[in-house]
């Protein structure tokens, strides 16, 4: 069996790397699996509080893929009939979103932007939900020291609440490196207005595949 090795950014994603990585059916696998077990993490019963109203469905649903690089994620989420902004910080990444989307039944309903989700060009209250596949453990890249990571953290979960819309969910698939990574993501969420619960594919392992899910608090 191929052992595959955590991806280093941006390395793993410009130039030819960007190509590959495109062209991997792996990948193309592992991205699209992970973003339809997201979607039904986003209609997770657990999620809802006796407050709940339940999650907008249909095209008018108007989703954030944040990291949406090529976009593996982006294509499931709007043959699942939402509306989608796909974000990627890295042109090679989301040029090649672009040429994909030529292609798709639905492109009319994928918008493709190139931003930083720690700066997200998007005004109060819009989104109605957010999914983040494979990319979002990225956001601290260059931060060397606990200080500066936990204060992006922060800063980037109190944006992201602020244009949620009420009842807004985030769905996050990531890899932290370690114990201490999974706790300062997690507690960005918890501390900035977000409740819900991690699901793990391995429990013992602290660094492998991670979901968060996360509801706006009232
Ligand atoms: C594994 S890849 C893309 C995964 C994506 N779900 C897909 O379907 O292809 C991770 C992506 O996260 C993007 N990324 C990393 N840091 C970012 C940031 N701060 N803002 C926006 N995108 C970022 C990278 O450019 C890369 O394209």
């Amino acid at each position: 069996m191929v052992k595959h090795r955590l991806p280093r950014f941006p390395f793993d994603y410009i130039n030819d790397k960007a190509d590959e990585y495109n062209e991997s059916r792996w990948m193309e696998r592992n991205q699209k699996r992970a973003t339809k077990l997201s979607i039904q993490y986003l209609f997770d019963e657990k999620l809802n509080g006796s407050e709940a109203h339940g999650i907008q469905t249909g095209v008018s649903s108007l989703v954030l893929d944040l990291g949406c690089g090529t976009g593996f994620s982006s294509e499931i989420l709007v043959e699942n009939v939402f509306t989608v902004i796909g974000v990627d910080i890295l042109p090679d990444m989301l040029l090649k979103a672009r040429e994909k989307k030529k292609n798709l039944k639905y492109k009319r309903y994928l918008m493709l932007i190139l931003a930083d989700i720690n700066f997200l060009p998007i005004r109060a209250n819009k989104i109605d939900n957010i999914i983040s596949i494979s990319a979002y453990n990225f956001i601290i890249h260059g931060k060397e020291n606990y200080g500066e990571k936990v204060k992006l953290l922060n800063d980037t979960a109190k944006y992201l609440s602020k244009i949620l819309k009420r009842d807004g969910r985030i769905i996050i698939e990531f890899y932290p490196k370690d114990d201490q990574e999974l706790t300062i993501f997690n507690n960005s969420f918890t501390k900035n207005g977000f409740e819900g619960f991690m699901v793990k594919s391995n429990p013992k392992q602290k660094s492998g595949q991670t979901f968060l899910l996360l509801k706006k608090r009232m």
